[in-house]
């Protein structure tokens, strides 16, 4: 891999790339093309990473298509795709962790202890294998993209970070790989996740600033729902990951929620001092 992104770089092209864990779907590809907008080589990644899974998680079930993802990358243009078997990425007595202090355990890193030090890790490794010039990450994932961010500002790692806004189902469900775990009942329950993000859109659009007030209709809101368990629904600064008070210089507004057994995150950026957007 690191051989056949030098090759290209040498050539001049800007080496675009886009980390996955496969299980591709239009969200995937949505970064592989704005991958391919940008860039002059892309590069993906197929690996299912097991440290970013707690020992009572998914990985064992996780979906795996490797052969439909081969094909949908490389009907998008992929160049380069790196599939690395575990041992590779994580060779015996392999005991090195990136851990961003203090982002590491909020939102999705509380719930989930160890999983955000698992994707910093991984992210790493691939950055060192892959040496891109540009690579890409979904809003979709949040608390990912400003622990990924403040990473590669304190590492000083030589990549641009360029994030892409979530795509969704034609009712507001966000694109997810593990919506693949869901019955057509449960389906529908998800939509509570978007539905509120959408109501403290409403919320502030109507002039409401308060982050208290606007927690306290989204778990109203949840609460109309019962068999979805809310995890957290958290309105943060979006780089620090702080909970704001005052939602008017912007703010993140997370949410993340069990239906059934499957966990489910989604969230919305609200702007600074205007009307907040989709
Ligand atoms: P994975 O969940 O496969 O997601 C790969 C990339 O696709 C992430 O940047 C994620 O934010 C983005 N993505 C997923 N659903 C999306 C959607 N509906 N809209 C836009 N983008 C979406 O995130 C990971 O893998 C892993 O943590 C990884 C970064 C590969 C490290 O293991």
């Amino acid at each position: 891999m690191r051989n056949a992104s030098r090759a290209a770089r040498r050539e001049g092209k800007r080496l675009g790339f886009v980390p996955t864990m496969g299980a591709l779907h239009e969200g995937h590809l949505s970064l592989v093309r704005a991958a391919r907008a940008a860039c002059g080589i892309v590069a993906a990644s197929i690996f299912v990473n097991p440290t970013q899974f707690g020992p009572n998680e998914d990985l064992a079930k996780y979906p795996r298509s490797f052969e439909r993802d081969r094909k949908l990358l490389e009907e998008e243009g992929v160049e380069l795709l790196f599939a690395p078997p575990v041992e590779e990425m994580y060779p015996a007595g392999a005991v090195t962790w990136v851990t961003v202090e203090e982002l590491s355990g909020k939102l999705d890193g509380r719930s989930r202890p160890g999983h955000l030090r698992g994707v910093t890790t991984i992210v790493s490794k691939l950055f060192h294998v892959v040496e891109p010039d540009v690579a890409f990450f979904g809003q979709k994932d949040a608390a990912q993209v400003a622990i990924i961010r403040h990473m590669v500002r304190d590492l000083k790692f030589p990549v641009e970070i360029v994030v892409c806004p979530i795509v969704r189902e034609a009712d507001g469900l966000a694109m997810s790989s593990r919506n693949a775990y869901l019955d057509p009942e449960q389906r529908r329950q998800a939509l509570v996740l978007h539905r509120t993000l959408m109501l403290v859109k409403e919320l502030v659009d109507r002039g409401e600033r308060r982050a208290a007030t606007l927690v306290a209709a989204a778990r109203e809101e949840f609460t109309r729902e019962p068999a979805v368990r809310l995890d957290y629904f958290e309105i943060v600064d979006a780089g620090s990951l702080d909970p704001v008070e005052d939602v008017s210089s912007g703010a993140l507004v997370a949410v993340a929620a069990y239906v059934g057994t499957t966990r489910l995150i989604d969230n919305v950026v609200l702007p600074c001092n205007s009307r907040a957007q989709s």
